[in-house]
């Protein structure tokens, strides 16, 4: 009888945190690397919300707390979504996890039986298909072409779905590409799930305040109220409010299914930490206006970022509209060779050169479904970014 379970072997680790991982290890061995692989932003978590954990220390909020959040969190939350999204939800309709990665997790092991499928669409954040598979449901993908800027059409999406189709996983403002669909664009898929009344729609919109230019955020419960009834929509403070290590997701949808959620919840993790919660309401109900302020210095980045990389000859780097990351094609790299005789076969190949040769960590874009190309992540200072962008020149610069 095998020890490990069969599950186990439908599922691999995270290749985003194998990177950082090498990358860590070269650094140990006392090599100068650059990471660019970190979904995180760079900036310290602010003042105010510090201060609320520190209250909720001092006020002995240290305690077990409801399963999926206290009410204080649900009643921050559900005002966020009314003043952000529009949305209206009762505190029964929230749910508060671990992270939003434990409550997208949750959905999935609530809902999804063996055959089910589930529709991704490609380039996906890396945890999609191996949470699906965990789930015991099956991935089906979408590939969004760098010349649609990486987002998919309604044509696509009409096609992938089937009878077994359980959720469509919708992520705008994207990782790895940074994407973000216009209210045009996510109406035309709204318009397609629309027509097929059995497929639920998760939609996780963690980047929602990374939103750059004159680009404007929509979900799509928002942009087609008739969805509201199949639609999760999952959310959280790590990117927006800096705080990933806090660990504070949430969601809201129909209450059966948030009841679900909880179920699971109650019998794996109970209640996300309560002094992060008492963190996350001040989050939510504190001043915004440090966002926007965070958002030009990201937008200064990836200006650098797209125009240094741009201007190497074989690489092609959309200008996205939101996140922390853009999604470089190295297509008019492939077949040449690096100076120690490496050919760039693929971008694993170019991602592995360009860390042993120039010390410079990004992922492979296989990682998330859509070759070749890279995701560099500008979560980091402005100086390194430069460095990073010149060496991976110097690199490509070499390649005949
Ligand atoms: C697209 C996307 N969804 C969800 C998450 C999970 O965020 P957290 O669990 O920190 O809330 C991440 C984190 O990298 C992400 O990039």
């Amino acid at each position: 009888m095998p020890f490990l379970s069969d599950t186990l072997s439908r599922v691999k680790p995270s290749p985003t945190i194998a990177v950082t991982n090498m990358a860590a290890e070269l650094k140990a061995a006392g090599k100068d690397v650059i990471g660019l692989g970190a979904g995180e932003p760079d900036f310290d978590t602010p003042e105010n919300i510090k201060a609320a954990a520190i209250a909720a220390i001092n006020g002995g909020k240290t305690k077990y707390t409801a399963v999926d959040g206290i009410p204080e969190l649900k009643k921050a939350i559900c005002a966020k979504f009314k003043r952000d999204n529009g949305l209206d939800y009762a505190p029964e309709q929230v749910t508060v996890g671990t992270g939003g990665k434990q409550v997208l997790y949750n959905a999935l092991m609530a809902t999804l039986n063996p055959g089910d499928e589930v529709v991704i669409p490609a380039p996906y954040w890396v945890s999609y298909p191996d949470m699906v598979l965990l789930a015991g449901g099956e991935p089906v993908f979408i590939e969004a072409q760098l010349e649609t800027s990486f987002k998919i059409t309604a044509d696509q999406l009409d096609a992938a779905i089937t009878p077994k189709t359980k959720w469509f996983i919708f992520n705008s403002p994207s990782n790895p590409t940074g994407a973000g669909y216009s209210r045009e664009e996510l109406k035309a898929l709204t318009d397609v799930l629309k027509k097929h009344p059995h497929v639920w729609v998760l939609t996780d919109d963690m980047y929602e305040h990374l939103a750059y230019d004159d680009f404007e955020f929509c979900t799509p419960a928002e942009v087609e109220p008739e969805l509201y009834d199949r639609t999760l929509t999952v959310n959280g403070v790590s990117k927006a409010y800096a705080m990933t290590g806090w660990r504070i997701g949430y969601a809201a949808g129909p209450k059966e299914l948030i009841g679900a959620i909880r179920k699971i919840q109650s019998q794996s993790t109970s209640n996300p930490p309560s002094i992060s919660q008492w963190a996350a309401v001040e989050a939510l109900n504190g001043p915004q206006d440090y966002i926007p302020v965070n958002n030009q210095t990201f937008v200064r980045r990836r200006d650098m970022v797209c125009e240094m990389l741009n201007a190497i000859e074989g690489i092609t780097c959309p200008v996205p509209e939101g996140a922390f990351y853009v999604y470089p094609s190295i297509a008019g790299l492939i077949g040449k060779s690096t100076p120690g005789g490496v050919e760039i076969t693929d971008d694993e190949v170019f991602a592995k050169a360009l860390l042993e040769d120039k010390g410079v960590a990004v992922v492979f874009g296989a990682a998330f479904g859509l070759s070749p190309n890279f995701r560099v992540s500008y979560a980091t200072s402005d100086e390194n970014l430069k460095e990073a962008c010149t060496r991976i020149q110097d690199f490509c610069a070499t390649l005949r």
